[in-house]
Order: C-alpha cells, then sequence, then structure tokens
C-alpha cells in the first residue's frame, strides 16, 4: 500500500481508535520491529502498534544498554518499518522511541528532535520515557500535534540510576509517585502509557485511574494492551528469558539448523543443483 493509499485507509490504527479500544474494552497488541521485512510480517498478521524500540541497541546492536542508540540509527530503523507497514496493509500504527539525551537537555531540544524525527520517517507518534520530570516537555510536543506516548516503571534509559532490572514500585511511596506520574502524564497530553516491570496490582490500579490505555511489558493482564520486543517472543535470544516474556517460536534453532544444512550442501556441492544453476 503506497503512501497516499495509507493516508486515506480507515483501518489504519489512531490514537483515537486506541482510546475507543480501551473504551470498549478491547486489547491492543504491540510489538518491537526494527527493519522493513518484520514490519511488513507484523502488520499483515493484523498487530495494531509497532514500536521502533530503542531496545534496538541491545537487539540489532548488541550494546548492553540502551543509551547509546542515536537519532540518526533511530530514524533509519523507522524508516525501514513506515516503509514495511506501508507496503503491506498500512494498518498497524508506528509508535518510535526518542533515544537517550534527545529529549531530556531542554523542551527546545525536544521539540526540535521530535520534529525531526517525525519529519524524516512519517511514523504515527512518539514514545518518551519518565513522569513529572518530562510533563513540560510531552506537553510541548503534543501541543504541536506529535503524539506523544509515555513510558514509566522500569524505563531502561535509567538503567544506570537503578542499578538492576528488577521489578519498579514495590514500595508504597514508589508505587505512589508511578500513580501521579501516569495522571501528569495523561495531563500533558499523552495518549497512552507503557507501564514496565511493575507489580499487576500497580498496573490495574493505573489502568482504572486513567482515561488514556496503558500497555504493559511484565505489568500484567489488566493493562489495556501488551507490548513484548520482537526477538524475544520469537526466540532469538537464547540468552534472556525473564518470567514476562513468552517465547512463540524457538527462531534460534530454526535458523542454527538452516544455516548448518546450508553449511553442508555447501562442502558437499549439493547446493546448487541443477535445477538451482542456468
Ligand atoms: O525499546 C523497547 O523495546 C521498549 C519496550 C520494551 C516497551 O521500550
Amino acid at each position: 500500500m503506497n503512501r497516499s493509499a495509507q493516508q486515506k485507509s480507515s483501518a489504519h490504527v489512531t490514537t483515537r481508535r486506541l482510546l475507543d479500544m480501551k473504551q470498549n474494552g478491547e486489547k491492543i497488541s504491540m510489538l518491537t520491529a526494527y527493519d522493513y521485512t518484520m514490519a511488513r510480517i507484523l502488520d499483515r498478521a493484523g498487530l495494531d502498534v509497532i514500536l521502533v524500540g530503542d531496545s534496538a541497541s541491545n537487539v540489532f546492536s548488541g550494546h548492553s544498554t540502551t543509551l547509546p542508540i542515536t537519532i540518526e540509527e533511530m530514524i533509519y530503523h523507522a524508516k525501514a518499518v513506515v516503509k514495511g507497514v506501508h507496503d503491506e496493509s498500512g494498518r498497524a500504527m508506528v509508535v518510535v522511541d526518542m533515544p537517550f539525551m534527545s529529549y531530556q537537555i531542554s523542551g527546545d531540544e525536544a521539540l526540535r528532535n521530535a520534529g525531526k524525527i517525525m519529519k524524516e520517517h512519517g511514523c504515527d507518534a512518539l514514545k518518551l520515557e519518565g513522569g513529572m520530570i518530562i510533563a513540560d516537555t510531552v506537553k510541548r510536543i503534543t501541543d504541536v500535534g506529535i503524539p506523544v506516548m509515555g513510558h514509566l516503571g522500569l524505563m531502561p534509559q535509567s538503567i544506570y540510576k537503578y542499578g538492576s532490572y528488577r521489578v519498579r514500585a514495590q514500595e508504597e511511596r514508589e508505587a505512589e509517585q508511578l500513580l501521579e506520574d501516569a495522571r501528569i502524564l495523561e495531563e500533558s497530553g499523552a495518549f497512552a502509557i507503557v507501564l514496565e516491570k511493575i507489580p499487576s496490582a500497580l498496573a490495574a490500579e493505573a489502568t482504572r485511574s486513567l482515561t488514556i490505555p496503558t500497555i504493559g511489558i511484565g505489568a500484567g493482564v489488566a493493562c489495556d494492551g501488551q507490548v513484548l520486543v520482537i526477538n524475544d517472543i520469537l526466540g532469538l535470544n537464547r540468552e534472556f528469558h525473564p518470567r514476562f516474556v513468552r517465547q512463540y517460536a524457538d527462531l534460534n534453532t530454526v535458523i542454527e539448523g538452516a544455516v548448518r544444512q546450508y553449511v553442508e550442501d555447501v562442502r558437499q556441492t549439493s547446493f546448487p543443483s541443477p535445477d538451482e544453476s542456468y
């Protein structure tokens, strides 16, 4: 589907549609993608939202945190994903993570970078980590017409502050702060909030108290939607098996097996056959 066809498609998932889904009790499905081919598959499969996550820093580039990824790298991934969705049914909403330090320095800089990311690849929305501390920035970005998805709980861009990836907001003070941050994000114009690795009861309370949808990752079933990293559900990473991931395939084994067979076939000269030659 080309750009103009996609613009006309009434099936394309919008912020309004996500709000309706919450109100109607329809769950929102979201996964990450970082390239054209995967985006086409996810869109074809009927996924509601594709997140071009800064987890690309981990699963695509091999860094140990999300901090090193740059705006240019996020734009590169986002362009490929947006093109994949446009060339398929064009239904999925594409949300792009603003990378570490692209929105924290000042409101002006955040606005400039948000505009740059939106203009250069034509995605639908941006995602920022943080609560009260980024509320003014969220307001400035949404005021110019750019939809913002919030992200609370475990915020991987702050991993050096936490010192671990353990469950967040288990103590009352942090839980109360999270509820307050969620309320402020909604008030500042956010259209949805990702809740990462927090107790299910707290996520349920946040979901009840907000009019905008919550999308959980390790936050229980009461959230209005769920998000996971595509590499994790496909079993592409042998070393990473947190409790909140459900693995739907074992592509690591499938791919390794296919490549072993290919290596063997080349060595044995059983590939290419006459039928595979000119
Ligand atoms: O970058 C990412 O993949 C994310 C999800 C874990 C929500 O932010």
